[in-house]
């Protein structure tokens, strides 16, 4: 699976100035990282480019600002934090395709390293646009990709800037494609997978090809949902997706032909506003009513999906 991946520990990047793709998106409480996990798990990879000595430039998406300019999803707080895991600045700039970051790429020593305002502040992040991705390119000498959990999308940061210059995996994507192969290519039976989010559409794929491979499929978040439907449960107000129902019951038919099991929560958290602090109730899956949303898996889901054997 590895194989035609070339890797960022592999590559020289002395003197290069690496533009660096990673998901930084965290989430914030008054403006800080409240929750720094995803951002500690990357940093060795960069701490590794800036000692190799490269000039890394990182590019993040934060949030979802639809390609508009939204305040409260500034990258700054991430800068901030990963300022303080290394103990060196991290500037943050704006003008990521115009004259200012040329600018401050260029500026860049050996060791430095430099963070763009969040790319979906730009239409054309999400729409990969062509012309997007070369005005980054120019930023760089070497894409080097180090997010894996977003690694499905096709944006330009993503998708269309790697094709165009030297590009290889960065430390924690290749981790996560071990990790993958260990677990795909001669997996210790029984072998589950878990997989959550909020679309079946999204992610339609990799459960179709999932089913034919594991033994159990744990299934949470809103797409859980989308199955319950399928099963014709009461989900209420839940997020789903009713006309992926059809796409479902194919998902849970070829997972019967291959003897996987597909794990649906029995007992959920239910509640009628979707806020901390919102009176809830632990119900069947055969018991939501009109105006609840499921909005977690109950301990009996959590004990069968752990004791999956
Ligand atoms: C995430 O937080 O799961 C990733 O950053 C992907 O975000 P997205 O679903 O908005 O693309």
């Amino acid at each position: 699976m590895t194989a035609n991946f070339q890797f960022a520990d592999q590559m020289d990047v002395a003197g290069k100035t690496v533009l660096l793709r990673l998901d930084v998106n965290v989430p914030l409480a008054d403006g800080v990282v409240s929750d720094d996990t995803r951002i500690r798990r990357v940093m060795p990879g960069v701490q590794s480019l800036l000692e190799r000595g490269a000039k890394v430039v990182v590019l993040t998406h934060f949030g979802r600002p639809k390609g508009a300019f939204v305040p409260a999803l500034t990258v700054r707080p991430v800068a901030q934090s990963m300022a303080g895991i290394l103990d060196q600045p991290v500037p943050v700039e704006s003008d990521v395709i115009g004259p200012g970051g040329k600018k401050a790429a260029a500026a860049l020593a050996a060791g430095d390293i430099l963070m763009m305002e969040n790319l979906r502040f730009y239409p054309e992040e999400e729409a990969n646009d062509l012309a997007f991705a070369k005005s980054l390119a120019a930023l760089g000498d070497i894409y080097v990709g180090d997010a894996f959990s977003c690694a499905h999308r096709a944006h330009a940061s993503v998708d269309a800037l790697p094709r165009l210059m030297p590009s290889a995996a960065g430390r924690s994507f290749a981790a996560e494609l071990e990790a993958l192969n260990a677990a795909l290519s001669s997996p210790v039976r029984p072998l589950g997978a878990v997989v959550g989010g909020a679309k079946v559409s999204s992610k339609l794929a990799l459960l179709e090809n999932l089913v034919t491979k594991v033994d159990g499929l744990v299934l949470g978040g809103g797409m859980a949902n989308t199955f319950l439907l399928a099963k014709g449960k009461p989900i209420g107000a839940s997020l789903a997706e009713p006309d992926m129902v059809d796409t479902a019951r194919r998902i849970m038919d070829v997972a019967a032909a291959h003897n996987c099991q597909i794990l649906l929560p029995q007992d959920v958290v239910v509640a009628v506003e979707f806020k901390l602090g919102a009176a809830h109730r632990l119900a069947s899956s055969d018991d939501v009513a009109d105006g609840e949303m499921i909005l977690d898996a109950g301990a009996e889901s959590v004990a069968a999906a752990t004791g999956l054997s």
